[in-house]
């Protein structure tokens, strides 16, 4: 990390939420005196005394750290930004209607910041917001001395701090350059690369990042319905195409369909954004409408793993949030799969180690082993650690039929075989169990029985073979 020496700032921050609390306490961690806004009091209450409201691995000692040297606080008052050089706006922008980002929240407070603003201080966008959303903040906020300028965030939940620690960029909108040297010198410690745009440029980087991000997604979950329509194991595609340092190992992981509060928000609000100058954004359309089928072929995988109607039957369902380290369950997979299979007629338990218990359509478990307890099938749908650390003789001991469709493919299928489990994959051979007078497996895509001394090496037998 680079010296801060003599340049630390005053740095406002408006919104606690997962990117303005992740930010307001990196930044005062680098060395700045941050001041983080929150109209909810409750919230500043709890945050004052370290108690962090988000799950977010390592925020609370961050936080702590910020609060107990004197460089982090939390105020309801607006008032508290006056002697800030660089306010951060990072407030929610849900989907409105027709897609287009509801920004009422981000106009209220420029409105409020308006008339509490110190000559010439610096604010700085960070939430997703549509692209030429500047010009509107600057109308909102009526000051010409004041620079607006567009810094977007690229944290993900369940990992925010080490993005904001060690970003793969850093993109500043902006035109004026003093400003642009006040936000190079809120990043100096960080010595990432700094890319210095427009405005607009800038606000577009956001959702064309996430954007691209669900269509590779979407293309390695269509790769994965190919490859178990043809007996591939979509893996090995994905490790094969990732090899390509032009197409890169990450975000290769197929699975039930993407989520979050990001990437469905992010992925509409781009195209709402070129219908508006009369564009078709084709591409990202369809990546959308995948993401839907696969949703919707996840849910006729469960339902085709059913022995008896789905209103017989037990599921146990692990996972609800949209992606395992964190709590956040908007747009998951998990809570959509679930409410449908409930929707079904099935008795579907739910456990999650980090979800409320409110957020399952369906009955609450306190541990993986109890959301199982006669289950005719156990459904993996987010891909929590505890999940793959499950142990199988415990759980042979609690189903009523061994058999786990495995959304996430994160379960040790050839352990769970050899406890009589058969392990059903999106895009990936069925592993069955190990038969009880046999030394080995019988791999039916290659006809042959494999030796005991290659079982712990997942051998598997392919769906797609008659
Ligand atoms: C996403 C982006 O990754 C961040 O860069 C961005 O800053 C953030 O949105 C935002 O706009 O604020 P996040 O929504 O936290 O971050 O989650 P991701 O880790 O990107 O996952 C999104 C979805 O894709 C999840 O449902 C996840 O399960 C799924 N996913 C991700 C896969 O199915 N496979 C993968 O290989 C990776």
């Amino acid at each position: 990390m680079g010296d801060l020496k003599n340049r630390a700032l005053r740095v406002g921050i408006v919104g606690s939420g997962y990117v303005g609390l992740t930010s307001a306490a990196c930044l005062s961690s680098l060395g700045h005196r941050v001041t983080a806004v929150d109209l909810d009091r409750e919230k500043v209450l709890q945050l004052r005394n370290g108690e962090i409201p988000i799950f977010e691995p390592g925020l609370d000692e961050l936080v702590a750290d910020g609060l107990g040297q004197r460089r982090l606080r939390f105020t309801v008052d607006y008032k508290q930004l006056a002697d800030s050089e660089i306010v951060l706006l990072c407030l929610p922008t849900p989907q409105g209607p027709d897609g287009v980002p509801d920004i009422s929240c981000i106009e209220t407070a420029a409105r409020d910041l308006a008339a509490v603003l110190a000559p010439s201080a610096v604010l700085l966008t960070k939430s997703t917001v549509p692209v030429g959303a500047h010009h509107r903040v600057r109308e909102w906020l009526g000051r010409d001395d004041v620079v607006v300028a567009s810094n977007p965030e690229f944290l993900r939940e369940g990992s925010a701090i080490a993005d904001f620690m060690e970003p793969d960029r850093i993109v500043i909108g902006a035109n004026d350059p003093r400003a642009i040297g006040i936000i190079e010198r809120l990043y100096a410690p960080l010595e990432a690369e700094i890319q210095v745009t427009d405005v607009t440029s800038a606000e577009l980087v956001k959702y064309a990042s996430n954007s691209f991000l669900a269509t590779k997604l979407s293309f390695i979950n269509e790769m994965a319905r190919l490859c178990e329509a043809t007996g591939a194991d979509v893996d090995a595609v994905a490790r094969g195409m990732g090899s390509d340092r032009r197409i890169g190992n990450d975000f290769m992981r197929s699975g039930p369909g993407w989520g979050g509060s990001c990437f469905p928000k992010d992925t509409r609000g781009l195209t709402s954004v070129a219908s508006a100058v009369a564009l078709e954004l084709t591409i990202t359309s369809a990546a959308i409408q995948s993401n839907e089928e696969q949703l919707d072929y996840t849910y006729g995988r469960i339902m085709s793993l059913l022995e008896q109607p789905p209103c017989a039957s037990t599921i146990g369902g692990w996972g609800l949030t949209f992606k395992a380290n964190t709590d956040d369950v908007r747009e998951s997979p998990a809570v959509h799969l679930t409410k449908r299979l409930v929707a079904s007629g099935a008795n579907v338990m739910t456990y999650d180690p980090a979800a409320a218990k409110e957020a399952t359509p369906g009955t609450w478990a306190e541990d993986p082993y109890a959301a199982t307890q006669d289950a005719d099938l156990v459904v993996v749908l987010t891909e929590w650690d505890e999940f793959a650390d499950i142990d199988f003789g415990r759980l042979a001991l609690t189903v009523k039929r061994p058999v786990i469709f495995d959304a996430r493919s994160i379960v040790d299928a050839a352990a769970a075989a050899s406890h009589g489990f058969t392990v059903h994959r999106i895009g990936r051979p069925t592993v069955f169990p190990l038969a009880e007078d046999s030394a080995g497996y019988f791999d039916l895509t290659r006809g042959l029985m494999l030796g005991a001394e290659i079982a712990s090496t997942e051998v598997t037998a392919g769906d797609a073979v008659p």
